[in-house]
């Protein structure tokens, strides 16, 4: 897989967000299995609730343009003064967003906290016992 051009690209996706209120910055970076690679980065918003986490962003923008098959996804985030030196896991519904698309077996959410070390989890670590769409069969 390509962990490492995925995890430049969250890194670089990084760098579009904005967050005045927050100034904690997340960039994303997911991968279709049709090869290519849609970024996102967290877009905030003065009342607060409007607020679009990067990995959303990634996905909106891959679904809106007819993908709906994805293998994986890298996520980097911390504050916007310095370089990302954490871990920054995707919030609860980032990954409800995932379920609806992915097989949380196979779906690779890969957390890196430099340019080189990340680790790499399924979705089903990261929601285990997640509710998808064959819950409604
Ligand atoms: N944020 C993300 O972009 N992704 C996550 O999964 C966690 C949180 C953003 C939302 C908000 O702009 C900022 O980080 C602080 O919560």
């Amino acid at each position: 897989m390509r962990e490492k051009e995925l995890v430049d690209a969250a890194i670089a996706a990084r760098k579009m967000a904005y967050t005045p209120y927050s100034g904690f910055q997340v960039g994303a970076a997911l991968l279709t299995k049709s090869g290519k690679i849609y970024r996102g980065c967290n877009i905030e918003n003065a009342s607060l609730t409007p607020t679009n986490c990067a990995e959303r962003t990634a996905f909106f923008k891959a679904v809106s343009e007819g993908e709906k098959e994805f293998e994986a996804i890298a996520i980097v985030g911390g504050k916007a003064e310095s370089d990302i030196s954490d871990y920054c896991p995707p919030c609860g519904v980032c990954r409800q967003v995932m379920m609806e698309f992915c097989d949380p077996d196979q779906f690779h959410v890969i957390l890196a906290r430099s340019p080189e070390e990340w680790k790499v989890y399924t979705l089903r670590d990261l929601l285990p016992l997640g509710f998808g769409k064959s819950d409604l069969d």
